[in-house]
Order: structure tokens, then C-alpha cells, then sequence
């Protein structure tokens, strides 16, 4: 009964659970089951290419079985933040191979999260109107640049060619990972941004193939997964999904849990390096029937990646209890680069800071 365990509990059964090697779906082996999540750091250059200092940020956190790279935009009308970085130019290619290159030298391994922030983009940074499956507006995210205060402004319909461009724009940022040396590619269908955006009805009003029923909304992230596994292959390609409908004014309604048992029931199919719980707190969801990672442990047979609010002793539990095969920490890994170097030792973590962010490389 692992949702009997306490978040705080301090683990004697397993004490080595998150030691223990973890081997993906199709067979990459991970010397420990600790992974970095992906945590956006807003410190792109103007031509949105990783500054220099990216391959040391990651490369000190490199003992991690996995790091997940900040999430990088799949295209120019992707962007929602400040100095979010890319994979769509040939000349992002070289600046994320030196940030591959720095994490293996220093034995680790390492996934970029692909990204479009769909109807939180903003026209501050891409020029036009953001687009979505359909014309629903955030009215809560804002977010500064620069000193301004940016509201979220009403996005755009895809045409159907906006969104078979948008599939091939996935495909070629995988292919650029690939290259760049990635060791595979987690796409980002959760809080709330593009692909979760059709996968909801609440902000997928459509009702041509892409809306309507679970299987139409589900069809984009499919598609997105199809082509990110015709470019790398199904071992390289992991998924971040948050059925909690967490963030950003992200609704759920009725409906939408019949949308991910599809979705992961077409899932199983193909052998996905591995699923990944968005943002979620560990607390019992009532439309779910149990929390996040019970929902997702239920209905999905491959590797699964808890995150979300976890201590190392919590992390530790819940591994040795089968909830979660891997434990991602965000916040702990930005204040502690050596995370896995004081779990493994037991000594003091230093606590999170938000005002950490600005002194990042
Ligand atoms: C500063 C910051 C940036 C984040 N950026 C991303 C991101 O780019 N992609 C993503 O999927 N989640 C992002 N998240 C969410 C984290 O991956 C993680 O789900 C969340 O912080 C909860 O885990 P934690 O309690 O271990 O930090 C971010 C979180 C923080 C704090």
C-alpha cells in the first residue's frame, strides 16, 4: 500500500532504493534511479543557443542516473518566456552538443525536453499571435520581461497544416538532439502547454480530427511521439505527461480522464524509454481515483518517473515500495548541484531559494 507512506518518512526498509541501476524501456541502463527534472533557467543567448556556462551547470549535476535538460522550444513561435533556449536552427545544434558533450565527460547521460508553450507563447518574443488548438485564453499566467508585466493574449486556431508543421517541427528538434549527441528526447505534454492544451477540453474546442473524441484529442501528442521515435527510435524518446490538471488555468472536465486511458493505451504499444509525472503534488486527486502517480502507475506497464515535491527520504520510499521506478527533484537539484553525492552520503541539503535563479550559469 505505497500511498500509505507519509511524505516524510524517513526510509529504513530499502535505504539504497534509489541506488539501485534502473534500465529505460528499450534497454538504456541508469546507474541510479535520481533524475534531474527539467527546470527552465531563462538564461539563453539572443539567438536563443545555451549560454557557454549550460554544459557546466549540467555536467555538475551529471552523478544523476538521468538529467532532463531545461525545456528547449521546437520552433521560433514556441516561446513564452524570457531567454528560453531552442533546437530549431542548424547553429543550436553545436551549442547543445557542447552541453551533451560536457555531461558524458562527466559520465552521465542526458534527454532535452522538447517544447511549445502553444497558447502561452507571446508575441513579445515571436512577432505573431500565440497559436493553439483553439481560441481559449489563459487570463491568470503573466510574466515578466525586462521589467514589463506580459498577459497572456488570445491565441490563434492551427489551421491543419499549422499542426502537421508543428509535428514536423518536433521531428526535426529530435533529429537536432540526436545530433547534438542527446542521448534521446522526453517530450513535454504536461503543465499545461501545447500538447496538454489538446489533450483537454477545455482548451480543445475542435472538431475536426484533432478534437472532439479521446482519440482525436489524443492524436497530436501521438503524432509528436510517432515522429520523435521515427527520428531516434522508442528507447531514446521518454514523455511528460500531468493528468492533474495542475498549471496554468489548465481545467479539468468530464471527459478528460477517457482522453489519457486512451492515450495510454496506445502508449504501451511502443516501448517509451520511459513516462514522467508532471508538476503534481503527492496528495489524492478525486477525479484520478488515487494520485497522480497511482493514476499513471495503474494504466501504464513501462518505466515510471515520480516528481514533484519529494524528499530524498520520501524519494527513497516510495522507490522501494514500486510506486515510481525513478524519482526526479527540481528544486533540490538547483540549490544542491551534488544532490546525489550528499543522498548517497547522507549529509544536509541546502534548501531552495527562488532569487537561485539568477545566479545560474
Ligand atoms: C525554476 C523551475 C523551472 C521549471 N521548468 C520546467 C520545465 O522547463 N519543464 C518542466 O516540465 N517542468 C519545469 N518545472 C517543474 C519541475 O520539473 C518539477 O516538476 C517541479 O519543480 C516539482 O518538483 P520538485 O519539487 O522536485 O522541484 C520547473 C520548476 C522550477 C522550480
Amino acid at each position: 500500500m505505497h500511498h500509505a507512506v507519509p511524505r516524510t518518512f524517513v526510509g529504513t526498509a530499502t535505504p539504497d532504493a534509489l541506488f539501485e541501476p534502473c534500465t529505460l524501456g528499450g534497454g538504456m541502463r541508469l546507474r541510479n534511479r535520481i533524475v534531474l527534472a527539467p527546470c527552465t533557467r531563462n538564461r539563453a543567448l539572443p539567438d536563443l543557443s545555451p549560454t557557454p556556462g549550460a554544459g557546466a551547470y549540467y555536467a555538475e549535476r551529471a552523478e544523476a542516473g538521468l538529467l532532463i535538460t531545461e525545456a528547449v522550444m521546437v520552433c521560433r513561435e514556441a516561446q513564452g518566456y524570457l531567454d528560453t533556449p531552442g533546437v530549431f536552427l542548424d547553429s543550436h545544434v553545436g551549442a547543445w552538443a557542447a552541453v551533451a558533450d560536457a555531461v558524458h565527460r562527466a559520465g552521465g547521460l542526458i534527454f532535452m525536453q522538447l517544447w511549445h508553450t502553444g497558447r502561452m507563447a507571446h508575441s513579445h518574443w515571436t512577432g505573431v499571435p500565440p497559436v493553439a488548438p483553439s481560441a481559449v485564453l489563459d487570463p491568470i499566467l503573466r510574466r515578466q520581461a525586462g521589467g514589463l508585466t506580459l498577459y497572456n493574449e488570445m491565441p490563434r486556431a492551427m489551421s491543419d497544416q499549422d499542426i502537421r508543421q508543428t509535428i514536423a517541427d518536433y521531428r526535426a528538434a529530435a533529429v537536432r538532439a540526436g545530433q547534438a549527441g542527446f542521448d534521446g528526447v522526453e517530450i513535454h505534454a504536461a503543465n499545461g502547454y501545447l500538447a496538454e492544451q489538446f489533450l483537454r477540453r477545455h482548451t480543445n474546442r475542435r472538431t475536426d480530427a484533432w478534437g472532439g473524441s479521446a482519440a482525436n484529442r489524443s492524436r497530436f501528442t501521438l503524432e509528436v511521439v510517432a515522429a520523435c521515435c521515427d527520428a531516434l527510435g522508442a528507447a531514446r524518446v521518454g514523455l511528460r505527461l500531468s493528468p492533474a490538471a495542475y498549471f496554468s488555468e489548465m481545467k479539468w472536465s468530464e471527459g478528460d480522464n477517457e482522453t489519457y486511458l486512451y492515450l495510454l493505451e496506445q502508449l504501451r504499444a511502443a516501448t517509451l524509454a520511459y513516462l514522467h509525472c508532471g508538476i503534481v503534488e503527492d496528495d489524492p486527486v478525486e477525479y484520478l481515483g488515487g494520485t497522480t502517480g497511482e493514476f499513471l502507475r495503474r494504466h501504464w506497464n513501462g518505466v515510471l518517473v515520480g516528481n514533484g515535491g519529494y524528499t530524498p527520504d520520501a524519494a527513497n520510499a516510495r522507490v522501494a515500495a514500486g510506486a515510481f521506478d525513478l524519482m526526479a527533484f527540481g528544486k533540490l537539484f538547483i540549490a544542491n548541484p551534488d544532490l546525489v553525492h550528499r543522498v548517497r552520503t547522507g549529509q544536509q541539503l541546502k534548501p531552495y531559494a527562488r532569487e537561485l535563479l539568477d545566479l545560474l550559469r
